[in-house]
């Protein structure tokens, strides 16, 4: 067994906005252990929990996030909704592809690097105008 976790939370990944913070690691934390599940292949009963769990804390981010970004009239809001309603169909996709080619890391691979990408390129394009908001609000 590798004592490895997949991908590892770096303070560079923090923004700063701290329910935003916590539930960046706790999407982290679920793609984590849906990695642990697949690749020790321990329990195909937690696989669906896990998922599901990955994919209704992903929405109550989202939400959380937009309700944010609307509270403090942030300019970029529709396209920033934008990419997280991509994320639903390119998951699906790539979920396909995974099953078709028979690797499941397919999708694991995706998921940790459209995650990192988003919250490290995308997400932190809010970050000053929210922390000055907050300031102000
Ligand atoms: Fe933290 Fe835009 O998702």
């Amino acid at each position: 067994m590798n004592n490895m976790i997949y991908i590892v939370w770096n303070e560079h990944n923090n923004l700063g906005i701290n329910i935003i913070d916590e539930q960046h690691k706790g999407i982290v934390s679920l793609i984590n252990s849906l990695h642990f599940s697949i690749v020790e292949n321990y329990s195909k009963e937690t696989l669906r929990p896990i998922a599901d769990s990955l994919k209704n804390y992903t929405a109550i981010h989202f939400k959380t996030e937009l309700y944010l970004l609307q509270k403090t009239k942030y300019p970029e809001l529709q396209s920033h909704k934008k990419l997280h309603d991509q994320l639903s169909a390119i998951t699906l996709r790539t979920t396909v592809e995974a099953d078709n080619q028979g690797d499941p890391l397919i999708l694991l691979k995706f998921l940790k690097e459209w995650w990192l990408n988003h919250i490290n390129t995308e997400d932190k394009k809010y970050v000053p105008h929210i922390l000055e908001c907050l300031k102000k609000c």
